[in-house]
């Protein structure tokens, strides 16, 4: 085989769904969730600040049409959801779409998909965590009449020193993740709860006031506005996937996994539809971007009075608080993944007394708090939203080369193919063109690193090197 065939051969190896199945049953992790817990872990993923934050920031851009713009981002979401399902089924272990890429596309392609992920798990978390710092101001000044000072709770290039709620809440959640995973879901179960609770409380507030001159016009942008928008609240459906990164803590992981991802992108796709429809009917696209706490805002002119307003605030706190648990412990199972392919270190698949990752939750914990103290909400979504397109059309792709390469390999739910990925894949490149060139050129830089790190380390550590010495060849 000559040199260059033969590298072409390594970096397009897969790992057989077989060995990933076999790793994941024999996991150290405990396997503690039922499919309550599982949907609470992905709908606690999800629902937080794109709902509570990025709806008053998007509502310009579509007019009332941003209902419209949920509806075509909850559309992307779902086909990419429907191929997660199918995935999650087949292959039910922890590594989300890192796992399922290693067994369709090959190893490099898994390789830049987990690179991905660390946008959509890692950075995102950092979003979502300074946002958790905002509310949290939000709320002691409406209760206290005191916030903390803009140095203490705000990054340097915001006129600040350092994030410090934004850093707490991270560290906090690592905390929590490190007491356990069976403890982590029932704090998730709780918190997603109270957050619907929150949501409903608010849709059921503003719809007192609905008024449907408030939705004339209804597309001020036209398709423009409401594509830009989509694009931006795409970023309140990531996370519905956090279920396929607990694949090896699942009770029933081929049953469960597939239930759970559709139903909490269901859930969340109603809840969104409803929030944003009756907080635009009741004050108007004006009012509802007028503040960063947009919906507390909807509820005080509504009512004429604080404590509605109040009551959310203090919901928000919590339902985004459980987003950065549920997201920071999708961070540390995908890792446990990649290091147990040897294309990370060794030490974050290291398992501790309590059956967690103790070593990668430090360290993931860190990173994250560090990135939260020091830099600003904004540039951190977008950065998000392009990891997770790329990897969720990876996931779409993946769906249509597990067929043909595995096509009797035990599904426990299937898409329509090629119909259904094929629109995934379509509606992900779209909603990519929408995303500003300052985020392709981090992004490509982003991807650089990542294949200087695969070529100077994964690629001669990976597991296959070990398991399979004479498998530099491409599984077929
Ligand atoms: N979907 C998550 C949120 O909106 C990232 O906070």
């Amino acid at each position: 085989m000559s040199g260059l065939s033969s590298i072409t051969a390594s970096l397009l190896r897969t790992k057989p769904v077989e060995q990933l199945t076999s790793d994941g049953e024999h996991t150290a992790l405990r396997r503690s969730m039922g499919l309550v817990p599982l949907i609470a872990l992905s709908v606690g993923a999800t629902l937080g600040t794109g709902i509570f934050v990025v709806l008053g920031e998007a509502a310009p851009l579509a007019g009332p049409a941003v209902v419209v713009s949920f509806a075509i981002a909850a559309l992307a979401a779902l086909f990419s959801a429907l191929s997660y399902a199918e995935l999650a089924g087949a292959v039910p272990v922890s590594g989300s779409a890192y796992s399922y890429t290693y067994a369709t596309l090959g190893e490099i392609i898994a390789w830049v998909c987990g690179w991905c992920l660390l946008l959509e798990y890692g950075v995102s978390v950092a979003a979502v965590a300074v946002g958790w710092g905002a509310y949290l101001n939000e709320f002691l000044g409406s209760t206290l009449g005191w916030r903390i000072p803009d140095a203490l709770s705000s990054a340097p290039s915001e006129g600040g020193v350092v994030n410090l709620p934004a850093a707490v809440v991270v560290l906090l959640a690592a905390a929590v993740l490190l007491g356990g995973i069976r403890e982590s879901a029932r704090v998730t179960t709780v918190t997603t709860l109270i957050k619907i609770a929150v949501l409903i409380f608010f849709v059921a507030v503003a719809v007192t006031a609905f008024n449907s001159d408030n939705l004339h016009p209804f597309a001020p942008a036209g398709i423009a506005g409401i594509g830009s928008a989509a694009s931006m609240v795409f970023f309140s459906f990531i996370g519905f996937d956090a279920a396929s990164t607990a694949g090896e803590e699942a009770k029933n992981p081929q049953r469960d996994l597939p239930r759970a991802i559709i139903i909490s992108l269901g859930i969340v796709t109603l809840v969104y539809v409803l929030v944003a429809l009756t907080a635009v009917a009741a004050v108007g696209v004006d009012d509802v971007s007028s503040s960063g706490a947009s919906l507390a805002t909807v509820l005080e002119q509504v009512t004429g009075r604080s404590w509605p307003a109040t009551i959310l605030a203090a919901g928000a706190v919590i339902a985004i608080a459980s987003v950065v648990l549920t997201v920071l412990y999708g961070q540390t199972r995908i890792l446990v993944a990649m290091s147990r392919d040897g294309l990370m270190p060794k030490v974050l698949s290291k398992v501790g007394a309590k059956r967690v990752p103790t070593t990668n939750t430090l360290i993931v914990g860190g990173v994250v708090a560090v990135l939260s103290a020091l830099i600003p909400l904004g540039e951190l979504v977008n950065a998000t939203n392009i990891g997770t397109l790329v990897s969720f059309g990876l996931v779409n792709v993946g769906v249509l080369v597990l067929r043909r390469t595995k096509p009797d390999l035990p599904r426990t739910f299937r898409t329509l193919v090629p119909l259904v990925p094929l629109l995934g894949v379509g509606m992900c490149l779209w909603l990519l063109r929408n995303l500003p060139a300052v985020t392709w050129l981090a992004f490509t830089m982003w991807s650089a690193v990542g294949l200087v790190v695969y070529f100077s380390y994964g690629r001669r550590r990976s597991a296959l090197n070990r398991t399979r010495p004479d498998a530099i060849t491409a599984d077929s």
